[in-house]
């Protein structure tokens, strides 16, 4: 199902885990495949940039970059070029991670050309009024991910419902074709379905899979009540 139709997207952002680099990523990303061919939820992989062309090269699922640089060919040592990361197969970046963050005039400048490559854009926005200033910029996605939440295993869904549905009026007010995401301490089904009732049309979610003892059982358990 292509992601734009689909009622409620799952990302999956595999950080700079143990459990989810080289080797390991690779096998991760190959389970959300499994799990979304078998549930017909679409997923992404939001993977290390070491390792996104091997991953991309072998899953069907997309694969996004977990961050892009706003930088043009030329003499940028280290920099992350958009053009490069779209050759090695991916299918779009997250921005603006609060463990990643950017400046805003970079994601308002970076969106646009992101496009031109055909690669989607999801950023993220730490409370509801970053996550309507996002939203002016056009993204494909907005998540919002109260940064004390991640990584907590206190889900967002749960703990800060307003921040959920403030998030998707905010961002809806300002374009209706932005999905927005919720994510920060997502790691069950309970979860995500809570999330889509209150408006989210996704999650964006790391520890609760990638830690998790067996991240298949967890994954499945995501889409189980959807
Ligand atoms: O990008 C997802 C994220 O920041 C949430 O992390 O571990 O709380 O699911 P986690």
């Amino acid at each position: 199902m292509p992601l734009k139709m689909a009622k409620c997207v799952i990302v999956l952002n595999f950080k700079t885990y143990r459990e989810s680099t080289g080797d390991l990523g690779l096998r991760l990303a190959r389970l959300c495949e499994k799990v979304s061919l078998e549930s017909g939820v679409p997923f992404v992989a939001a993977v290390q940039l070491a390792d996104l062309s091997r991953i991309a090269s072998a899953v069907s699922i997309p694969v996004y970059a977990q961050h892009i640089d706003n930088v043009s060919f030329g003499s940028h040592t280290g920099w992350v070029l958009p053009e490069a990361v779209a050759e090695a197969g991916a299918k779009g970046t997250l921005l603006n991670h609060a463990e990643h963050q950017i400046p805003a005039k970079e994601v308002e400048a970076l969106i646009p050309h992101l496009r031109t490559l055909s690669l989607s854009s999801l950023v993220c926005g730490n409370t509801v009024d970053v996550c309507r200033s996002l939203a002016a910029f056009h993204p494909d996605y907005i998540a919002v991910e109260p940064p004390e939440l991640i990584g907590s295993g206190i889900p967002v869904s749960k703990a800060k419902p307003e921040v959920v549905s403030g998030a998707v009026e905010a961002v809806k007010s300002v374009n209706h074709k932005v999905r927005v995401l919720c994510g920060a301490g997502i790691s069950t089904g309970i979860d995500v379905k809570k999330a889509v009732d209150l408006g989210a049309e996704g999650v964006l979610l790391a520890s609760g899979v990638v830690k998790a003892k067996d991240p298949e059982a967890a994954l499945r358990d995501l889409v189980s009540q959807l």
